[in-house]
Formats: structure tokens, sequence, C-alpha cells
């Protein structure tokens, strides 16, 4: 009969860096640390999070981040400018991108409708 490990056993036993993006554990590889949570995640294929400013203006680039805070027992979320995160300062967190709060299959999330219908309608006042 096999044991349950506890949550600190199993993360002694891993060394490497994880992260979660929307739901998916992601190891990190080695030589990624010049890298910003916002290139790591075009480089996954997550191109939703646009690169605008690069300088933290914009809010082009913005993830929920999520961890668990051990001291008051609270999952927490806060909205993160990737281009200015470096990638290893979320490790072991969990990364919400626009792709993750909804998609056409399963229904687009209120936020994902007002950003289309405000492009649009931006891209339609441009032309007139
Ligand atoms: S790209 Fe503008 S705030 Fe990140």
């Amino acid at each position: 009969m096999g044991s349950l490990k506890t949550e600190d056993e199993l993360e002694m036993e891993s060394t490497d860096p994880i992260l979660y993006v929307n739901g998916v554990r992601r190891v990190l590889p080695d030589g990624l640390a010049p890298m910003t949570l916002l290139e790591y995640l075009r480089d996954i294929g997550l191109t939703g999070t646009k690169l605008g400013c690069g300088e933290g203006g914009c809010g082009a680039c913005t993830v929920m981040v999520s961890y668990f805070d051990r001291n008051s027992k609270k999952c927490l979320h806060h909205a993160v400018n990737a281009c200015l995160a470096p990638l290893y300062s979320v490790e072991g967190m969990h990364i919400i991108t626009v792709e993750g709060v909804g998609n056409r299959r399963h229904g687009l999330h209120p936020i994902q409708v007002c950003a289309f219908v405000g492009s649009t309608l931006f891209a339609i006042d441009s032309v007139l």
C-alpha cells in the first residue's frame, strides 16, 4: 500500500523550475533566465498577450498571476505586466492569459467580447 506524500515532500523531489499556464504544468528548461514572461508566453504560442510599449505603460501584455500565500493561506491573484516580469519570477505560479479565460468552442468570456467589439468599433471609427 502506497503512502500519500505531503506538498513539501513533493516540492523537495522536484528540482526543475515549473509554472502553470492556463492550467497546464510546464517545466522551464535551463537557459531562460534572460527571458521575460511575455517572451516565454509568445514562444509557446500564446500570442494573445501582446507586446505594446514594453515598459509597463500600456497593459497590452497583462496576465493574471495566481499563487498560494502560505501566510494568509489564501490563493492570491494579481494582474502583472508580462513585459516587465522576468520569467523565473513567476516560478511555481499559475499564469492565466487571454486564451485561458475562454474560447470560441467553449464560449468567450465577456472581456474577450468587449475587446473584440471595442477593437472593431475602433477600426470603424478610424476609417470614418
Ligand atoms: S507591453 Fe505595454 S505594459 Fe507591457
